[in-house]
């Protein structure tokens, strides 16, 4: 199985792939995750990714397509994967199109989960002091301006893969403003 999570910051993209995982024993491939281990780690493309993420920004086409490219090599993905987070730009998808024909692989889902952009703020706030009370440390791109400028860069650069993805008949779309059940069940129905 290999899936593809789209929709724009807190629409429940993380939620729901850890979901899966478990059900499907495939990985999740969060870009997000990736970049900030490498961030934690100071590696070269940490140092380069820092700042781009703090301000809300994309990282460039170039280092995502290189980590997931590699990623997929990987042998827990040989059962399949869950793409979160990427591809975020058209670039990025057309490179994704064109590693998995180069590794003999084929998509199955693309599913979209649709959001009321007011109700993502206070999914961010929640998620805010959700961490902080657990004793953590709260995302630094979770903060109200770059917030602000992730749902910008969503909208401009992201956004277009709908329409990317509809072309090829491969999108289907959720209802993220459930509760995360039933999203989960619904996002079953369509992988069933
Ligand atoms: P990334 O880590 O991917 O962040 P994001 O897309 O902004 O998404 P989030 O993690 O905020 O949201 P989510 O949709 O996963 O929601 P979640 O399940 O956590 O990217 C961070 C940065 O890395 C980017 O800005 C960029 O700089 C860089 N980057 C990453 N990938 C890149 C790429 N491909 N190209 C270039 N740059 C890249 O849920 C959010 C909250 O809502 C949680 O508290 C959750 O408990 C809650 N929640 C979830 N579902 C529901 C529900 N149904 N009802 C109520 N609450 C819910």
């Amino acid at each position: 199985m290999r899936l593809i999570f789209l929709g724009p910051p807190g629409a429940g993209k993380g939620t729901q792939a850890k979901l899966l995982t478990e059900r499907y024993g495939i990985p999740q491939l969060s870009t997000g995750d990736m970049l900030r281990a490498a961030v934690a780690q100071a590696t070269e493309v940490g140092k380069r990714a820092k700042a781009v993420m703090d301000a809300g920004q994309l990282v460039s086409d170039e280092i995502v397509n290189e980590i997931v490219s590699d990623r997929i090599d990987q042998p827990d993905c040989a059962k399949g994967f869950i793409l979160d987070g990427y591809p975020r730009t058209v670039p990025q998808a057309v490179a994704l199109d064109g590693m998995l024909a180069e590794k003999g692989l084929k998509l199955d889902a693309v599913i979209e989960l649709k959001v009321d952009e007011a109700a993502l703020v206070r999914r961010m706030e929640n998620r805010v002091a959700e961490t902080v009370a657990a004793g953590g440390t709260a995302r630094s791109d979770d903060n109200p301006e770059a917030f602000r400028r992730r749902l910008e860069e969503y909208r401009v650069k992201t956004a277009p893969l709908s329409e990317h993805y509809a072309r090829s008949g491969r999108l289907k779309t959720v209802d993220g403003m459930a509760d995360v059940d039933t999203v989960t069940a619904d996002i079953q129905k369509i992988l069933a």
